[in-house]
């Protein structure tokens, strides 16, 4: 275990603002994470960090951050259908994803490029392109803080839903997540309903293969898409709004191109990115705070903004948004 005063935290945040906090603890193997409590970390503020992918820090922390850097991918059951696959909470994303397409094991190939670490994807219930992580969970396991004790829930039982899961909701702040299990086939199967993936699949008329829609999905990514290893920012800043569908057919009249896809009964979410980019803000840049002029859905750090200058920055959008259509605009992010 690595425990550090006094922790600057712009390299541990991919917006790469500037914030310091009291106390940062690294847990490299889970036989570590009674100290947690021996330790008393949990009776001051606290702040369990993935790869910092989904946080804005607006100001220092006081307390504790504490970011698993276990490792380990184990597959634990296989037949010729399936997998299931165990991962400890401190693997890159990135590396899991790696790890199933050798395998050929499928199911998160259009989730690759997502940044970020195994542990927090279920958190958020990452997604992207017509898939999300709870499609292929079948269990997260870890410790309640509250308790101490150890849980593992299955897959219904997380609550899962856009963006969101248990984790976000009825057990916020409360749980260390140490692994992810999930279930993947082995069985060639593909989720291609996302139009521009099916389109540019038939406009390279590529073979239907992991790597292929893999490879797909990250050059669509990245042609939208800043790459946070030089370009401070969290993917997607805010959630698509979830409204009536009498608020969409009543903007639509105003708007008629406006996207909207089906989000449950009476429910359709409309795309955030078009609103942004429609109130006029796409590619607005105030100091180095900005609208990513590809993409609207993203606000990004273009040097030296400080979190509460992006924080000012995004509300303003909020209100541009929410003076134009009515639309009230959510951050997907964590504010801090
Ligand atoms: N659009 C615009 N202008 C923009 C951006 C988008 O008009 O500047 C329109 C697009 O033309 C499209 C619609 O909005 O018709 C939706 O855009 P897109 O398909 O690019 O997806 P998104 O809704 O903006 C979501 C996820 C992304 C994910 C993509 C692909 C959220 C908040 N975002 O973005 O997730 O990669 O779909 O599946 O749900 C992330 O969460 O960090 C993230 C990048």
């Amino acid at each position: 275990m690595k425990d550090i005063q006094n922790q600057q935290l712009k390299s541990y945040n991919t917006f790469m603002v500037s914030a310091l906090c009291d106390r940062f603890v690294q847990v490299e193997e889970d036989g570590e994470i009674p100290r947690l409590w021996e330790e008393g970390i949990f009776g001051r503020p606290y702040l369990v960090l993935g790869g910092g992918s989904n946080i804005l820090f607006t100001q220092d922390f006081h307390g504790t951050i504490i970011q698993m850097c276990t490792r380990g991918i184990v597959v634990i059951e296989e037949d010729t259908n399936s997998a299931l696959v165990e991962v400890a909470a401190g693997v890159d994303w990135a590396d899991f994803v790696d790890f199933c397409i050798r395998n050929h094991y499928y199911g998160v190939e259009n989730l690759i490029g997502i940044p970020g670490r195994v542990g927090s994807s279920p958190v958020q219930n990452i997604g992207a392109y017509g898939v999300e992580v709870k499609d292929v969970i079948d269990s997260v396991i870890g410790f309640r803080i509250s308790s101490q004790k150890p849980f593992a829930l299955r897959n219904e039982e997380c609550a899962f839903g856009y963006r969101s899961s248990i984790f976000k909701t009825e057990w916020k702040n409360d749980v260390l997540i140490t692994r992810v299990r999930f279930r993947l086939s082995k069985i060639p199967h593909f989720t291609l309903t996302y139009q521009a993936l099916s389109k540019e699949l038939e406009n390279r008329k590529l073979e239907l293969t992991l790597e292929n829609i893999a490879a797909l999905v990250k050059s669509i990514r990245d042609a939208k898409l800043p790459d946070i290893t030089k370009i401070g920012c969290a993917g997607s800043f805010f959630k698509n709004p979830v409204v009536d569908i009498s608020v969409r057919d009543r903007l639509v009249e105003q708007v008629p191109q406006l996207v909207s896809y089906p989000a449950g009964e009476g429910k359709v979410k409309l795309a955030a990115g078009q609103l942004i980019d429609l109130a006029g803000m796409k590619g607005v840049r105030e100091g180095d705070a900005g609208v990513y002029p590809l993409q609207a859905l993203v606000i990004v750090n273009y040097g030296n903004a400080s979190g509460t200058e992006i924080c000012n920055f995004y509300q303003k959008i909020q209100k541009e948004v929410f003076n134009r259509f009515g639309i009230f605009i959510e951050p997907e992010v964590n504010i801090e």
